[in-house]
Parts: C-alpha cells; structure tokens; sequence
C-alpha cells in the first residue's frame, strides 16, 4: 500500500492510518494522503491498459491493502457517453455524461461504499452506522452484508422509498426519521457515542472519499489524459467533487497530467443550495440551509461538514456554483431521456439544467468539452416520472404513432 499518512486540510495535523479514526481533533474531516513518488515509480499509465475495468484498476491510488479485504459487487468503469444530439440541441457539441446509473445499487454511491466498507473490513470494524439520504445508505447496507458488517442506517422518512428496500433487504437495521438528514446525523452520532459503533457519515471517516476519487482518475484516463474543460456535478455532502478534485491533484503531482484543471461546477437544488450561497458570497463555508427541500433528494444536504472543501475545489478551478429550480430538473430528466435514451436520477439531470443555464450567459463556450456527471440510475427514482397510458380491453386496436 501506497498511503503514507492521514492529514487534515483545516489544520494541517497529520495522523498515522493504520488505526481507527474519524475526525481530526480540530472536528474536521481528515484526508488520505499517498507517497506519490512511490506510485509513479510502481505504475505507469500503460500498465492501465491491461488491467480489468474495475475499481481496483487504480489500486496504487486507494488504502486498502490485502487483496482479501476488498470487498467487490463487480463494480467497473462506467461509461462515458457523448450526448450528440442534446449537445447540439443546446448549443454544446461536445457534451458527454459520465453514467453512474450502471453500478451496483443505481448509484455513485457504490464507489464511496466498496472502498470504504473494505478499508472498515481492514481495520476491523464490526458495526458501522450513518445517516444518509438513501442512495449511500442502500450501497453501505449491501457492502456491508458482503463484508459481514454490521450497518445501522438512518434516512429521512420522506427519501425515495427504493434504498429502504435495498437496506432492509441486505440485513441492515434500518430506522427513518421525522426530518432531515442533518436530524439523522445528530442521532447517528449519539447512537455512536453510546454504543461505540464506527461513524461512516460523510467525511467523518477518509475512506469514502477514496472510492469517489476514481471517478476523477476514469474521467482522466477516458479523456486519454487531456481533460476535458467543465465538469459539473450534483452536490450534496460533496464528497465526489472534492474527490475528482483530490483525484486530478494526486495525477498532477504524478505527472499523468498537465495543464489546466477542468473547471467544476457544484450543482444544487434552489430548494437547497448552501454552497451556491457561499460562492456566491465569496465565502469559504456555507450556512445551514433552513428548511431544505428538493425532489434531487440526495442533494439535500442542508450543511455540509466538508463544504470549505467543495468550495475550495470551486475557487481554485475557477468553477461556479449554479442552483437549478426543481421544475428545470424533471424538465431535464425528461429531455435527457427523449433524446438521447438515458433515464437518469434528478439529481444528474440538475447538470444538464446548469449547463444549459451556463452555456446560455456563456459561462461555457461552444467548442468546450463539458462533462455532465450522473450519478444514479432514474430506475432509483420511479416517482419522478408520472405516467397515464391509454388502457386497452382486449379487443381494442392501436392507432397509427
Ligand atoms: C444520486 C445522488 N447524487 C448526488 C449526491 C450527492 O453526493 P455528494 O455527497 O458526493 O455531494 C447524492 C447523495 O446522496 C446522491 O444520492
Ligand atoms: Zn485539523
């Protein structure tokens, strides 16, 4: 293993990682760090090429060490698609998305989980628990049964109700609660406090953020490591952008690539968007977003515990912050669908919102190449789409279409 130590990016304490931690002493979230020049001299980028598709493609780059503790459901690379015609349609010819909705579980969300849940496999742990907004909690759950850990979860009564299926179903004790995810959390952690389970919330362990990372390492190798310009992503507790962002910093310092950083974009609900008013603001942390709702419900995260991180990723790729309504995002949905024949999750339709929204004031230029990331699959959100076919008796026939 390639780790050398864990350090935290608010006060810049280092930690060793071969134990059992959560926050820095400072209550900010801690961060793995690698010896770079060891990984380069180990690995080049063509001893990629014949290494499977999967997430261990980049196993230099990630803490987990024995090969015995992985813990895999056959997640792979996801693919990388050229929207031609919506791009045309929207003035943005080289548009791509980035499509989670393939992995298991439906969700980005499997990333943060595979490599999290075997690094807990690692150290030892027997009992996690974490408050989520469904997707990570239904990809935690199923890790977890695969590593023989015990998950206790907790998500707003009101998230999509297919997690809770996939939670329940994989063994973890599953408990909804009368409010937010932010209301989840407080009870997640006297639940630890009291019975010394594991904190897998987000970014209170560094090990989530690591399985995040790789999709900034996939969109740099499927690119052929010329990076694109604009990558915009739906952003709730942050950790995939602040994850690509670590991502593309670890290739730098290596050398794989060079040049100018793809400028991220943080994507919010206006029914919930902290970081859009932090940006806007010139701020280097968000405020608590009161009374937070959005039907992209895994992006209602009210405040984020690593928000200065997100809008650290922000300003230093000289992205922006863009709230989209969510009237726009079923729009989105729908047109992403139409078109080009993939259902995806509302929170990755936002991305298409914003970059209308940005191509249109021409915050993105025509000829750029921008990525949309999507992080789910629609088929986790059935709920967004409202259907009335015609019902047929038997002997009825079909009109012409
Ligand atoms: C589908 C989907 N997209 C985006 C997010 C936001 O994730 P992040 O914590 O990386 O900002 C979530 C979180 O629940 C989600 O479920
Ligand atoms: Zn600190």
């Amino acid at each position: 293993m390639y780790v050398s130590h864990l350090a935290c990016p608010k006060c810049d304490a280092t930690y060793e990682s071969e134990q059992i931690i959560q926050l820095c002493r400072c209550g900010a979230p801690l961060l793995v760090h690698y010896d770079l020049e060891r990984v380069r001299s180990a690995v080049s980028k063509e001893d990629l090429v014949a290494r499977p598709a999967d997430r261990w493609r980049y196993q230099e780059l990630l803490p987990v060490k024995q090969e015995a503790n992985r813990v895999c459901l056959g997640e792979g690379m996801t693919p990388l698609l050229p929207l031609k015609k919506l791009g045309r349609e929207i003035g943005l010819p080289n548009l791509f998305m980035k499509d989670e909705g393939i992995i298991p579980t439906g969700t980005f969300k499997a990333r943060g989980a595979a490599v999290g849940v075997s690094r807990a496999k690692e150290l030892g742990i027997e009992a996690l628990a974490m408050p989520t907004n469904g997707n990570a909690g239904a990809a935690w759950a199923v890790y977890c049964a695969a590593a023989g850990i015990k998950a206790i979860i907790v998500m707003p009564q009101d998230a999509p109700p297919i997690p809770r299926g996939e939670c329940a179903i994989s063994g973890a004790a599953l408990y909804l609660v009368d409010g937010l995810i932010s209301d989840a959390g407080k009870i997640v952690a006297r639940g630890v406090a009291e019975h010394g389970w594991f904190d897998a919330s987000t970014l209170k362990e560094p090990y989530r953020i690591e399985g995040k990372k790789t999709m900034g390492l996939e969109i740099a190798e499927q690119f052929g490591w010329q990076l694109p310009d604009v990558i915009l992503y739906p952003t709730g507790g942050g950790v995939g952008i602040i994850g690509i962002y670590k991502a593309l910093k670890e290739l730098e310092t290596m050398g794989w690539i060079s040049g100018k950083f793809p400028r991220l974009v943080a994507v919010q609900s206006t029914g919930c968007a902290p970081i859009i008013e932090a940006w806007k603001q010139n701020k280097n942390e968000s405020e608590f977003w009161e009374n937070a709702a959005t039907l992209a419900f895994g992006i209602t995260v009210p405040k984020a515990l690593g928000d200065f991180l997100v809008l650290e990723a922000i300003y230093k790729t000289d992205g922006c912050a863009v709230a989209v309504e969510d009237s726009a995002i079923l729009e989105a949905e729908a047109l992403m669908a139409s078109r080009e024949g993939t259902f995806v999750c509302p929170e990755g339709a936002a991305t298409l919102s914003a970059a209308v929204e940005l191509a249109q004031s021409g915050w993105i230029k025509p000829e750029e190449r921008v990525v949309l990331l999507n992080t789910g699959s629609g088929l986790k959100y059935p709920e967004t789409v409202v259907t009335k076919p015609p019902l047929l008796s038997p002997h009825d026939d079909l009109p012409a279409a």
